[in-house]
């Protein structure tokens, strides 16, 4: 008797949080986290890659049309992958310099 309320309050619970889950997210809200989020790790991977020989460069020194040539040619030397380079470059063209 007690453990079957015990069950029945207990997946209350679940299901509950889950309607919660599933109602704060909507589709939309996963892919502006998801950019948000990339965007801040692309920030990270910068000042984690990006500082170790030189200073870290001012992303707003260099515009928009700079900055893809730029981290190609950093890339080799920082040794980072494809996957990361995406990041930091999408990091460094949201603080890009607007171009004239
Ligand atoms: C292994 C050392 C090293 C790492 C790591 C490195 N750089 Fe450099 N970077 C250099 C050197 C050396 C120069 C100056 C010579 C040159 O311009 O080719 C330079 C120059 C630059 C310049 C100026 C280039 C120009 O033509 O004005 C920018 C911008 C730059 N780096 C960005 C980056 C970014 C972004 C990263 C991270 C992805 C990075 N660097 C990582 C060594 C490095």
């Amino acid at each position: 008797m007690y453990t079957k309320r015990l069950i029945t309050f207990a997946l209350g619970i679940l299901f509950s949080c889950a309607g919660i889950l599933l109602a704060s997210t909507p589709n939309d809200s996963i892919k502006n986290m998801m950019h948000a989020d990339s965007v801040l790790t692309g920030n990270a991977l910068f000042v984690k890659n990006c500082g170790r020989c030189h200073k870290l460069k001012d992303p707003a020194k260099y515009t928009r049309a700079q900055w893809p040539g730029l981290v190609n040619k950093m890339q080799k030397r920082a040794k980072i992958t494809d996957d990361q380079k995406a990041l930091i470059l999408s990091f460094l063209l949201t603080e890009a310099r607007k171009e004239k």
